[in-house]
């Protein structure tokens, strides 16, 4: 069987990573989350990590051709693994990606089966990121008001440290805000006219958009 390709499409904060990780738990899907990738980079100080750095930090795009040379490597090598799912969160980021994704997939005999888009109001996203941690340890996410942990600044998964990323400061929310609105948002009517579009309400409890999620996945495309 095919690898089949689910792309989670939505702004910063939407609870794209959240849901992801539970899929990965629940449907041992892969996953390719191009800004928990960017973010190792840095923190290991690799080539990669120091040219993304200053990009991250102010909240807008790093190059596509940085991108894209990475994500074709990570679907290239998730394809030869013969993955049932993939899960890609924060890639594609604008039409350039879109297109250099549809060059990707063709290559290896691949295409999208659904993009599923995280429909939220922007206040709802603010308070989501300002509260936001994550566990420097395993990746795991919490958020000091929906997804408190048992205990203060400590991973209840793996006892890790928890931080707060250095782009949820509120002056580079917003300009991730306006990126999105700009960059990213015109892939909504791409994949609606493609007719791949799904759209969740994302605004809900965790588990009601995990199951939201899962169901999407897990129904055929033609049902
Ligand atoms: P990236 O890491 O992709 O960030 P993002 O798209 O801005 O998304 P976030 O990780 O901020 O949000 P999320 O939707 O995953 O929300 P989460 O689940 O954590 O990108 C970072 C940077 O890397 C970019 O700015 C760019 O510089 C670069 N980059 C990455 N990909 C790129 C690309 N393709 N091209 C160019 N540059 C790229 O949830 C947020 C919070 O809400 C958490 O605290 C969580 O606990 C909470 N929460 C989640 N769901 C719920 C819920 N249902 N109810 C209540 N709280 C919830």
């Amino acid at each position: 069987m095919n690898m089949k390709i689910y792309i989670l499409l939505g702004p910063p904060g939407a609870g794209k990573g959240t849901v992801a990780k539970y899929l990965v738990k629940s449907l041992k899907a892969s996953y390719i989350a191009t800004g928990d990738l960017f973010r190792e980079a840095v923190a290991n100080k690799t080539l990669l990590g120091k040219k993304v750095k200053e990009y991250m930090d102010k909240g807008v795009l790093v190059p596509d051709s940085l991108v894209n040379a990475l994500v074709d490597e990570k679907i290239y090598e998730l394809k030869l693994k013969n993955a049932p799912f993939l899960i890609l969160d924060g890639f594609p980021r604008n039409i350039e990606q879109a297109i250099t994704l549809e060059e990707i997939l063709a290559k290896l005999d691949l295409a999208i089966e659904k993009v599923i888009y995280f429909d939220i109001p922007s206040k709802k996203i603010i308070e989501r990121l300002s509260n936001r941690r994550v566990c420097k340890k395993c990746g795991a996410i919490f958020n000091l008001v929906s997804m408190k942990p048992k205990i203060d600044g400590v991973c209840d998964n793996c006892g890790g440290e928890l931080f707060q990323r250095d782009d949820d400061k509120e002056e580079v929310i917003m300009k991730r805000l306006k990126v999105y609105e700009a960059q990213t948002k015109e892939l909504v009517e791409l994949y609606k006219s493609k007719g791949i579009l799904y759209t969740i309400d994302a605004s809900k409890k965790v588990s009601a958009v995990n199951s939201q999620v899962k169901k999407l996945i897990l129904k055929n495309k033609n049902h």
